[in-house]
């Protein structure tokens, strides 16, 4: 999904007008339980100008879902000072670790994690399949007077880069969505020797004990369900069952077994640098390509 120019130039003014912030609040509000004193009723009309909730209902369209998404991305990345949402979080994921390399994040959405990201590596280069995520996180870095990050259309599974060329790679609540064994491989295609992948996501241990919360208060249980039996079908016979709903990328995750993960990475030549590890609710994978 791509805006066309007419939806650009309402989104800019959407998201960088005089009522930006109201905007901005109310379009996260639309996905998450968003603190707000702010009035919303001309936030309600523009959402609406731009086709991003019905009439009436305010119900999100399929793009506003995509903008809510981002404005909630964007607000949570201030609220954490800007910083990478893992910030601190292990030792190992210090400031050092992407100093002067050339850094790519698989999956990069609006590009929160680019931002934090941008005057702290040699380069970084988000990939992201969704055009209008990239669209929307070049509005947001004109907000925040980031010059225009560099940003490159694609999955995991083929990834614009040429062998060797990166020295880590970086995923964040992204794996999920990939179809992660095929994943593996081309990230150590694009790494040179000794370079470094971090993920950090979710895992089925941890997304099983939430599962019961997570099908009585957000998901419900058809989709719980869904992804349970695609995790352990991927894990099986290596792919979901049940397939994308309406095109949305991040509509069927699955979550693997740290095993799973670590054989294969392991598969593809990526061996573990240290023990992964917890982070809050995630998980922290950190493997180097051996050779
Ligand atoms: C939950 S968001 C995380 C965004 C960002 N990493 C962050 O931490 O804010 C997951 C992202 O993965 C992207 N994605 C889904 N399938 C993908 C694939 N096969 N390859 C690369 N990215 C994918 C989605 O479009 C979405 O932007």
């Amino acid at each position: 999904m791509k805006l066309n120019s007419k939806q650009l130039d309402a989104a800019r003014s959407a998201l960088l007008g005089e009522h930006s912030e109201q905007v901005i609040r109310y379009m996260a509000g639309q996905s998450v339980v968003i603190d707000s004193t702010l009035p919303t009723q001309q936030a309600q009309e523009i959402a609406q100008n731009c086709g991003w909730t019905l009439p009436k209902s305010e119900a999100r369209t399929s793009l506003g879902f995509l903008v809510s998404d981002s404005c909630r991305e964007y607000l949570f990345w201030q609220e954490r000072h800007k910083a990478l949402p893992f910030e601190n979080g292990l030792p190992h994921l210090s400031d050092t670790l992407f100093e002067g390399k050339y850094v790519a994040e698989i999956g990069s959405g609006m590009g929160a994690n680019l931002m934090s990201l941008s005057h702290r590596t040699g380069r970084v280069c988000g990939v992201e399949p969704v055009e209008t995520y990239i669209q929307l996180g070049e509005i947001f870095c004109t907000r925040e007077g980031i010059s225009t990050l560099e940003t490159r259309v694609g999955g995991a599974e083929s990834l614009p880069f040429q062998d060797d060329e990166l020295d880590l790679v970086l995923c964040v609540s992204a794996h999920q969505y990939f179809d992660i064994m095929p994943a593996f491989h081309e990230i150590a295609r694009v790494l040179k020797r000794g370079g470094e992948l971090v993920i950090i996501g979710g895992i089925l241990s941890d997304y099983a004990r939430h599962s019961v919360d997570y099908a009585l208060n957000s998901e419900g249980p058809k989709a719980v369900a869904i992804t349970l039996v695609n995790s352990l079908s991927y894990t099986a016979v290596g792919r979901r069952i049940i397939g994308n709903r309406n095109g949305f990328s991040t509509s069927r995750p699955v979550y693997p077994t740290s095993n799973a993960m670590i054989r294969w990475m392991h598969d593809a030549g990526l061996t573990q640098k240290t023990p992964f590890e917890k982070i809050g609710e995630e998980t922290c994978f950190y493997a180097v390509l051996s050779g």
